[in-house]
């Protein structure tokens, strides 16, 4: 599934960005070697990198 749509970035290739340790949708777009566009997919990804923060938090418990 994608999640830039004007990028062509997947969903798996955001994780992967959030794991080389992308912490802002600037630095995935950059991870990928591209820039925002519409910047409709700036909140998912945003949401993305949250969900992973609290994952990783939560591991570390
Ligand atoms: S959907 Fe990502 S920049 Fe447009």
């Amino acid at each position: 599934m994608y999640v830039c749509n004007c990028n062509g970035i997947r969903e798996r290739e955001v994780r992967a960005a959030i794991d080389a340790g992308a912490s802002r949708p600037a630095e995935i777009f950059r991870h990928k070697g591209c820039q925002p566009q519409c910047a409709k997919c700036v909140c998912e990804m945003r949401q993305m990198i949250d969900e992973r923060r609290e994952a990783l938090a939560y591991a570390a418990e």
